[in-house]
């Protein structure tokens, strides 16, 4: 029964009912995590063959022995394979370490000190801002508060961040020098930005030295047979008159091996050029014997897909499972609203304004670990304290099931606690 509906009396008797139920799965002693979106370990066993490689076979096919330093751009062929996954081609794409999450903190750090290609002064030169689609990445986020650069939310619409929202804030604020952005099935909501979004938000007036930090973390993460073609977005900023306006991230850490995989960066010429030129003072070259074994394993941009694919098999029932719970709880209750995406590791989850963290709270104290309340936004502050991120993938499919039935529970305990609040 939808709970704004009900009677003080029948508020309080699904109260009472729901504390009962809240008892039993406190005794039940859990000890279950949601929090961070990692792969399951049957997903890593997908490339477990990939340990043994290269093995004696460390020469890659452009004759580099892998065994040496240099390469500071990557393997030639890996080049290509991101290139053609992320729709950027080979010669505007790197191929790099074990995580873009470190290229993205690079570039901002860079920025900071040196001042991008088009920049007049080091960023740090004075105080500046970023826009954050909401909810977003946490450790988006973190790096940004590190180096005390303001954030500023904007919403993130399913049909990518709201671009008029965008306008208006850069048209009179050359001080705006950043925006995150996870273009595909995004961290938390699984939203994709259109070509038209993405089309408007490369026109858009805005400092010379502003720039979009196209986070494509899921590009080819898809829950769904037919994945969107990723769009062709430095050539997209080309045609819009802004070559430079766009860093393009992604990795196979959640195709491969989280944390041990290899990051992409794509940009225009000139920005490749800073870029190279910066990180060469602090490294001869990354780790070519994991691109390898990489390239060797996944071979070519269709060896990916199929290999994405085998994942999609093991998480899509698990995405499943979260929803159906979700509907199945709380759908008649009318106190929460949750995405259904096509692809990505999250689904987001609103919950009646001011209970995310008295829901997450009771979870905890239930043995549930949830990510902290607020951690989609800047400053960790959700300014309708609402938002809860769900990450299905690692637990099993009975720990999941479990898990989400309390976190329903706390979910529906905490609304009619507000309601009778209010009531
Ligand atoms: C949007 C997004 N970007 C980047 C990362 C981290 O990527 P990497 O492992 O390449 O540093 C994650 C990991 O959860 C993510 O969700």
């Amino acid at each position: 029964m939808n709970f704004h509906s009900m009677s003080v009396e029948e508020l309080r008797n699904t109260r009472n009912d729901l504390q009962k139920r809240y008892e039993t799965l406190c005794a039940a002693g859990l000890k279950l995590d949601l929090t961070r979106g990692k792969p399951g370990a049957d997903q890593l066993d997908l490339s477990a063959p990939m340990l043994s490689l290269p093995g004696e076979n460390y020469t890659s096919p452009n004759g580099t022995d892998c065994r040496n330093y240099g390469g500071v751009s990557g393997l030639p062929e890996l080049r290509e394979l991101f290139g053609e996954l992320f729709a950027t081609g080979t010669d505007r794409t790197l191929a790099l370490g074990n995580a873009s999450l470190q290229v993205m903190h690079d570039i901002v750090v860079f920025s900071l000190l040196h001042g991008n290609v088009d920049s007049a002064r080091p960023w740090s030169a004075e105080p500046i801002k970023f826009l954050c689609p909401v909810p977003g990445y946490d450790r988006h986020f973190g790096i940004t508060e590190l180096y005390g650069i303001e954030m500023i939310n904007v919403p993130m619409n399913p049909n990518g961040p709201d671009v008029e929202a965008c306008a208006a804030l850069l048209a009179d604020d050359p001080s705006i020098k950043g925006m995150w952005l996870v273009p595909t099935y995004s961290n938390p909501t699984g939203y994709t930005v259109t070509d038209d979004v993405a089309r408007r938000l490369l026109a858009l007036d805005a400092a010379p030295d502003f720039r979009i930090f196209w986070d494509n973390a899921y590009a080819v993460h898809t829950l769904v047979e037919n994945a969107p073609a990723p769009l062709p977005i430095l050539d997209l900023a080309a045609e819009a008159g802004h070559p430079d306006r766009v860093y393009v991230f992604g990795s196979t850490s959640k195709i491969t091996f989280a944390g041990a995989g290899v990051a992409a960066f794509a940009s225009s010429k000139a920005n490749l050029d800073w870029y190279v030129e910066h990180i060469s003072a602090a490294t001869i070259g990354p780790d070519k014997l994991n691109q390898l074994r990489h390239l060797q394993f996944l071979v070519d941009a269709d060896g990916v897909r199929a290999h994405m694919a085998r994942h999609r098999d093991i998480i899509a029932p698990k995405f499943q499972l979260v929803l159906d719970i979700l509907d199945d709880r709380l759908g008649d209750a009318k106190i929460a609203s949750w995405t259904t995406p096509e692809g990505g590791y999250f689904i987001s989850l609103d919950v009646v304004d001011g209970t995310a963290a008295r829901t997450i709270e009771l979870a905890k104290n239930a043995g549930i670990a949830l990510t902290a309340a607020g951690s989609a936004f800047p400053y960790k502050t959700d300014p309708h304290d609402r938002n809860i991120r769900i990450a299905p993938t690692f637990p099993t499919t009975d720990e999941l099931r479990t898990a989400m039935d309390g976190v329903a529970t706390c979910a529906l305990l905490s609304a009619t606690e507000v309601l009778l609040d209010s009531a």
